[in-house]
């Protein structure tokens, strides 16, 4: 098995972060530092080690949290603020997100220690659908509405064509759902702007069969076996 699949596996963030970690010199094989990311291991004779200390195979965890506002969602911030794996700190392995929400967006964000898991939900290849509720300014008309369904021109291209619904508009203010399954940067938020309306504020409320039910935000729940393989059903079922 390759080293780096080795250590997702193990839960030590993603397959490229454990790239990374091989590349900085910091994965030992039978106490031999390892630098090529192509190297191979066996996990059965291997002793594998992480900064001096040995990889054990942990059990893997999936949570589902709602994430409040104010939240990095990365595993440490260089500027200090909050991060969301600081709502999960009570399980006892280290948890990472999958994917990412920005430091204002709420809702729905998995974390988990399985990084083969972390690849299939946020792999492109996949189309995940991720449902927002989204409040912008301004009253959006149905010719507005129409164009973010079909799909608007950004700096990285045209965007694939979302579900959207109108749930509440007045001239100041409108309430949409948006339904996507690309996760490019700030998507909703670009999206919105294209067509004259910024975002006051974005809630993800759902991610495939998965939604926030009646969980409050920071609070996280812990997905059952049979949700984490139906979510991979769901995923594997329809690739791009
Ligand atoms: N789209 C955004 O603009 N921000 C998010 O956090 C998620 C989707």
């Amino acid at each position: 098995m390759r080293l780096a699949k080795y250590l997702a596996q193990a839960g030590l963030a993603s397959r490229r972060h454990a790239e990374e970690l091989i590349i900085a010199g910091r994965i030992k094989i039978n106490g031999v530092i390892v630098r090529e990311v192509v190297t191979l291991v066996d996990p059965m004779t291997d002793q594998v080690e992480v900064d001096n200390r040995l990889v054990v195979a942990e059990p893997h965890f999936y949570a589902l949290l709602n994430k409040p506002a104010g939240y990095i969602s990365t595993v440490q911030d260089p500027q200090g603020r909050p991060t969301v794996v600081e709502l999960t700190a009570d399980l006892p392995v280290r948890m990472h997100p999958v994917g990412r929400l920005d430091y204002d967006t709420e809702g729905l964000l998995l974390l988990t220690n399985d990084g083969e898991f972390t690849n299939l939900v946020t792999h492109p290849r996949y189309r995940v659908d991720k449902r927002y509720l989204v409040q912008v300014q301004g009253y959006i008309t149905d010719a507005e509405s129409s164009h973010l369904s079909r799909g608007v021109v950004l700096e990285d291209g045209l965007t694939a064509p979302a579900v959207v619904r109108i749930k509440e508009r007045n001239s100041t203010s409108t309430t949409l759902e948006v339904s996507i399954h690309e996760g490019r940067k700030r998507q909703v938020k670009r999206m919105c702007a294209a067509v004259g309306h910024p975002v006051v504020r974005l809630r993800r409320i759902g991610l495939g069969f998965l939604d926030l039910g009646g969980l409050e935000v920071g609070q996280y729940r812990l997905l059952s076996q049979d949700e984490v393989e139906r979510l991979k059903r769901e995923i594997l079922g329809r690739p791009g």
